[in-house]
């Protein structure tokens, strides 16, 4: 399938503006997801086998997610399942809706197998999105495995309110997602990484955990209590995970680390993308690599292995870590689990390796686990950290 994608599919896609194909293609996945048959037929050819990662109370069909950004507007939320993904991360989302930078904001480094964004959380808004969310599940096409929400702060909010911000759009969207995301490390936001530091982090935090307090009293309390159509939980507190970005120093990353066991981190994502630029001999590649915004894909996959390594070493391996960044195939995943994630996500590798790509890494890693004497995936995590 990849190679099928990479000799016919992508020069075609590749031809065209890389903002529009996207838009263009999750107009496709949007209407195949409003079809169950479409959706019945692609999970036939691309579905993947069952791998599963049991974590934060939920139950993960296999270990391979979609990253944050592809699905921003939850466009295309049952399609993603049918694509062989374990997982989905929808958004990033921002209270006020937003518009983003203007285009062109979303550039191709071909040779380097590496993308620039500076797309500054083009979205809807937290209402417009439970509203999409609501309307999936009223309909019956809500996925069989867990959704996630990232969530960004809105341009228009400053930094001293941010706390706010945050806890405004989890509290309206609680109900509709199984954890939530909190991303202080997009580089498209102006200042936005700064949150990353401890005191402004754990303020953002503090709120959340308060929201998540008042809803799982309302949901205990009510009648809907108990589990969802995908079998997830809905009751208790939602996990809330903090993205970070590759460019902290190991000593901030501590920081952060401080702050698991008091605010109730449930996990790291590790990593966005960077801002910085690695060196190439290419033209073409050193002209994209001027644009400012984020990098990601292959020149981001091993400084984001290195960190998820870091965090699991500090963290002796109690605290879940995803890994994310540079993920093109089943190698670079299990370098990802071995180095201590229990999850992976992906995006750049879609755009590069086409749809076939999470099956593909599904069925990768059942044989780095059968060939390194392994039973459950979990026994290979961490363990080259
Ligand atoms: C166009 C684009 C938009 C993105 N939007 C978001 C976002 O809204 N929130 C977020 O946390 N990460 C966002 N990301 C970062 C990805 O989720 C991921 O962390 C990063 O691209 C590294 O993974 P990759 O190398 O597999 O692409 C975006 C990435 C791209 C390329």
């Amino acid at each position: 399938m990849s190679w099928a994608y990479r000799t016919f599919l992508r020069p075609l896609l590749f031809a065209q503006d890389s903002e529009a194909i996207h838009h263009q293609t999750l107009q496709i996945l949007g209407w195949a997801s409003r079809r169950p048959i479409i959706c019945d037929l692609l999970e036939e050819f691309l579905g993947a086998q069952e791998l599963p990662v049991n974590l934060f109370g939920l139950r993960f069909p296999n270990p391979v997610g979609l990253a944050a950004g592809m699905d921003k507007y939850a466009e295309a939320v049952p399609a993603w399942n049918s694509l062989g993904f374990g997982f989905t991360e929808l958004g990033g989302v921002t209270w006020h809706p937003q518009e983003g930078n203007s285009p062109p904001r979303l550039f191709r480094a071909v040779s380097e197998q590496a993308l620039i964004n500076r797309m500054g959380f083009n979205n809807f808004g937290a209402q417009a999105m439970a509203e999409r969310l609501a309307v999936w599940r009223a309909h019956g096409r809500w996925p069989k495995h867990p959704v996630g929400i990232n969530l960004g702060k809105s341009k228009i909010t400053p930094l001293d309110n941010a706390a706010e911000d945050y806890a405004a759009s989890f509290r309206i969207l609680w109900p509709h997602a199984d954890f939530f995301v909190v991303n202080v490390s997009s580089p498209n936001t102006p200042n936005l990484r700064q949150l990353q530091d401890r005191a402004a982090l754990d303020e953002i935090l503090a709120a959340m955990q308060e929201v998540n307090r008042e809803w799982s009293v309302v949901s205990r309390q009510s009648s809907v209590a108990g589990t969802e159509d995908n079998g997830q939980r809905t009751t208790d507190r939602k996990p809330i995970l903090v993205k970070v970005a590759p460019d902290l120093s190991f000593d901030a990353f501590d920081e952060i680390l401080e702050l698991v066991r008091p605010r109730q981190i449930a996990g790291i994502i590790a990593t966005n993308t960077t801002i910085t630029r690695p060196d190439t001999s290419d033209e073409v590649a050193r002209r994209i690599y001027a644009e400012p915004g984020g990098l990601s894909g292959h020149p981001l996959r091993a400084r984001s292995t290195e960190i998820v390594r870091h965090l699991y070493r500090q963290t002796k391996g109690v605290l879940p870590i995803i890994g994310v960044g540079g993920i093109f195939n089943a190698d670079d995943a299990w370098e990802k689990i071995t180095a201590g994630a229990s999850l992976v996500q992906l995006y750049t590798g879609l755009v590069y390796e086409g749809p076939g790509l999470a099956k593909a890494i599904v069925e990768g890693l059942r044989r780095h686990l059968i060939e390194s004497g392994l039973k459950h995936l979990s026994e290979a995590v961490g363990i080259a950290a």
